[in-house]
């Protein structure tokens, strides 16, 4: 047989479906296991989504629509964009994308302006799709880590010391995953300046716009004139926001030229989203946001009550995220240490002993280019929170 796609080949499974994947079989077979691993919000999707959704299918909404969805939910898009940011932001449905989650329209941007060779800048830790994305495409990731004690944000001349002729573009990431960092505009404007600068194209991932605490705004690359968004392509989708991580819908609103590349590659692969779904979505858009902040308020008490845990444990700590719905915790004392028999000396090893000493998954730092941290999701219930966080204790008090 003749080998398989070289880049194929080299693409690894995402590390977080992989520790998912062994928490679910643990429950199948029985054992009393908590999951912090899966990135997605516990809440059901809202009644009214739901309802939108049958409707569609019974009105026999269930044929192939455009490539880049339906104009409807394209005009949503853009007039929630506009009313979260305001009147600096305006964009025309031609320049939306709708595809089959917010994953899948990260990697058509990236199809949509890398040519082989070309690298792409990736602050760490990052979403760890990212780097294999970039990957699949031909690009190459060239990684600026980030310090906790700048909470997890890049210097900006750290930033700018790595760009090379090669380099096409940056994938920026507010509110972050895995760090829960959220930027605010002097923040984003300093790192924009360097992109204009150096004419790079810049993707800016904003999934979890909705999830900022303590009153801070939510601002995006979006806001910081046409001279960044004539470079942007700015990544959402109904995923966190409304909890509806399985009915795959994401976005990017673009350029009209980008728009058009990203969607001849759906209307030539995925051929478009789920009609019924962009139903739903389009329910979720244009409702009442409500729902939207009753389920922020939730998840920011959760978030104060697992920092304020692990930051009462020995050996162990975090910084307070300002957003989306992670923690990192830090392990580095535990590096080169013994729990209960297992030799620590990586956060794959702690989230291995966690998981089959404590009965606890969580996400190793690792994946996320991020040694010497693990990542706990609070999109849990409080009380899975809590015997969470009193299993991370006997086990380490052992
Ligand atoms: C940073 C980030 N971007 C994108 C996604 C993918 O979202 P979607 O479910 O819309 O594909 C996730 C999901 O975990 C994420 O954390």
């Amino acid at each position: 047989m003749k080998e398989l796609s070289a880049i194929a080949k080299s693409v690894q499974a995402s590390p977080t479906m992989a520790i998912d994947a062994m928490f679910k079989q643990m429950r199948a077979d029985g054992e009393d296991v908590i999951g912090f691993a899966a990135g997605e919000p516990d809440f059901n999707t809202p009644d009214h989504i739901k309802k939108a959704a049958v409707q569609a299918i019974e009105e026999n909404f269930t044929r192939y629509t455009p490539a880049a969805g339906i104009l409807p939910l394209k005009q949503a898009i853009c007039d929630r964009v506009h009313a979260d940011l305001g009147d600096k932001v305006c964009y025309a449905p031609e320049q939306v994308v709708v595809s089959s989650g917010a994953k899948h329209v990260l990697y058509l941007a990236l199809r949509a302006i890398t040519n082989p060779g070309d690298e792409i800048v990736i602050f760490t830790p990052g979403y760890v799709s990212y780097f294999e994305m970039v990957r699949m495409v031909g690009g190459v990731p060239v990684n600026v880590p980030t310090l906790e004690e700048n909470g997890f944000k890049p210097v900006p001349a750290e930033f700018e010391a790595v760009i090379t002729p090669k380099t096409k573009a940056v994938i920026f990431n507010s509110p972050g995953n895995p760090t829960g960092a959220v930027y605010d505009e002097s923040e984003l404007q300093a790192l924009a300046d360097i992109c204009v600068k150096h004419d790079l194209y810049i993707i800016s991932d904003e999934i979890y716009n909705c999830l900022v605490y303590d009153g801070k705004p939510y601002t995006s690359m979006a806001v910081l004139g046409p001279q960044v968004r004539e470079r942007l392509i700015l990544v959402n989708g109904v995923s966190k926001a409304y909890a509806m991580t399985g009915w795959r819908i994401g976005y990017g609103l673009t350029t009209k030229e980008i728009a058009k590349v990203m969607s001849n590659y759906v209307s030539q692969s995925t051929g478009s989203p789920c009609a019924i779904s962009q139903k739903a979505a389009l329910e979720g858009l244009t409702a009442s946001q409500d729902l939207v902040g009753t389920m922020r308020e939730a998840f920011q008490a959760r978030r104060d009550y697992m920092v304020s845990r692990i930051n009462a444990i020995d050996k162990v700590s975090c910084i307070k995220p300002e957003g989306a719905f992670y923690v990192m915790m830090n392990i580095k004392k535990l590096l080169g240490t013994t729990i209960g028999g297992s030799r620590i000396k990586s956060g794959e090893d702690f989230a291995k002993a966690l998981l089959t000493q404590g009965k606890v998954a969580l996400i190793p730092g690792e994946g996320f280019c991020a040694p010497g941290y693990v990542r706990w999701t609070y999109a849990a219930s409080m009380e899975n929170i809590k015997e969470g966080m009193d299993r991370l204790e006997r086990f380490l008090a052992q």
